[in-house]
């Protein structure tokens, strides 16, 4: 399996069968990632909520690639309102997928689409393929139920906010890590705009004084999982 990072909190995993899934694709908007929207061609599109620097470009894609939206039931509407073929879900349910299995976990943050309707609640997502597990955090605050999260659904890589402002910043972040006792830390949603300017090897670093791994992407890179 592979992962690739194009920065914020968009990622793309490649599954060992050759199935491209994309999580939260905001690309042509983003300022810090060197892949458009153009440029990917993917069978599914992930979604934690409906912000637009998460939403992103779903749309578009979906659109020219015929892939399918999975995101919770609201989201899921919006974006089968716009002509996207989706895969409605909710938080705490899970579904196997020809690639793997989706589970969407709670997240502390809002939602709305860009034409400023409720998109119900945000989301982390759990995604488990070729026998590893991927949490995508969404954009959350800390919240102790981390504990719960990572206690039922054995994590292999988590993918993290650190940007501050609009989610956990550094130090909750390395608590939200205590807490879901990953294999290996991934962080994210940072630099894109100058409030969430944190470093992301500050992260790293008290990361690795807790005794675990952590590993920083470089914006486009892409790492076999
Ligand atoms: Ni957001
Ligand atoms: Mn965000």
């Amino acid at each position: 399996m592979k992962l690739r990072y194009f920065s914020h909190s968009a990622f793309q995993i490649t599954t060992s069968k050759g199935k491209k899934i994309l999580i939260d694709p905001f690309l042509d908007g983003n300022p810090t990632s060197p892949v458009k929207s153009n440029e990917v061609n993917v069978d599914y599109i992930i979604l934690s909520h409906a912000h637009g620097d998460h939403l992103g470009d779903t749309l578009k894609i979906a659109k020219r690639c015929g892939s399918k939206v999975i995101a919770v039931n609201e989201l899921a509407n919006y974006c089968g309102s716009k002509g996207a073929d989706v895969h409605n879900m909710h938080i705490g349910g899970g579904f196997d997928f020809e690639f793997g299995r989706v589970k969407f976990t709670i997240a502390h943050h809002g939602s709305q689409t860009p034409e400023g309707q409720y998109a119900g609640e945000p989301a982390g997502i759990l995604l488990t393929t070729d026998g590893k597990t991927i949490y995508h955090t969404g954009d959350t605050g800390l919240f102790y139920d981390m504990k719960l999260i990572g206690e039922i659904n054995p994590v292999d890589y988590m993918l993290i906010p650190i940007g501050d402002n609009f989610t956990m910043g550094i130090n909750d972040a390395v608590k939200a890590v205590e807490l879901v006792n990953p294999k290996t830390v991934i962080p994210m949603h940072y630099k894109t705009f100058p409030v969430i300017n944190a470093d992301p090897e500050e992260f790293k670093d008290k990361i690795q004084k807790s005794g675990k791994v952590c590993r920083v992407l470089k914006f486009g890179e892409e790492i076999e999982l």
